[in-house]
């Protein structure tokens, strides 16, 4: 399902809407939600905390997985993303710091650790709702061009567009970690429902590629169309190729 907004505003609305039903249905038990980090998803976890404050949506219960890491960062250093969803969104929500899951960038064992964070998100059941952005290069999470659509959580070199993409968050280019732990295609997709969500005409190209292009690994976000259970939230922009 596309659902095509105006504004970028009007779009997460739409992204908190989907995460709200599922956390208001969990009840008491609690849902797993997966999430993800970078500019997309950042408006929808301000107006999820908005909701949290005025309409008394509670998060109470709720586990968290994130999708991917850099190596090498620890949960504290400023670029991790383990620190980037405490920043603009948990810190202000009430859900515990435990239940917030991350694959730890500072693991000795990288491989090792992509094993256990894997099995940490089958152990907890899965996850009932995965929110994810998309890469310009069609990549979800970290699964750049060439990755498995059957791949698990693993390490993975980002390709130079990401780092260049990326590099904004960084003092500079150079700082932008090579090597990432990310959730593989094959674990994105056993999620319950997903849902992506795109602004901008930078993501025009990716999004018309992943809805209407062929399923392949050059683009990763295509293997979607292969899940029962997908809404894209875009933006007017973001549709433009459609
Ligand atoms: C990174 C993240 C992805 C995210 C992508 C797009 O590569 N690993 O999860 O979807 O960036 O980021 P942005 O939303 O900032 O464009």
């Amino acid at each position: 399902r596309v659902i095509i907004k105006k504004t970028p505003q009007d779009a997460a609305r739409t992204v908190a809407d989907q995460i709200e039903a599922v956390v208001r249905g969990a009840g008491e038990s609690g849902a797993t939600l997966g999430l993800a980090t970078g500019s997309s998803p950042v408006l929808s976890y301000t107006e999820l905390i908005r909701r949290h404050r005025e309409e008394g949506l509670s998060f109470a219960g709720t586990r968290v997985f994130m999708l991917d890491e850099y190596v090498g960062l620890d949960a504290d250093h400023p670029q991790s993303y383990a620190r980037f969803i405490r920043e603009h969104l948990t810190d202000h929500i009430d859900i515990e710091d435990s239940a917030v899951q991350s694959p730890r960038g500072d693991a000795e064992d990288p491989v090792a650790e992509a094993a256990r964070y894997d099995a940490a998100i089958g152990a907890a059941d899965g996850v009932d709702l995965q929110l994810l952005g998309i890469g310009t290069d069609g990549h979800i999470a970290f699964n750049e061009p060439g990755s498995s659509l059957a791949s698990r959580t693993r390490v993975k070199v980002l390709l130079e567009q990401t780092i260049e993409d990326n590099a904004r968050f960084f003092d500079k280019k150079e700082d932008v970690p090579v090597h990432v732990l990310t959730q593989g295609i094959g674990t994105i997709l056993e999620a319950r429902r997903i849902v992506l969500t795109a602004t901008g005409s930078n993501k025009a190209e990716a999004i018309a590629q992943c809805v209407e292009g062929s399923v392949s690994s050059r683009w990763t976000g295509s293997a979607l169309q292969m899940h029962p259970d997908v809404v894209l939230v875009i933006d007017d922009e973001a549709a433009a190729k459609l």
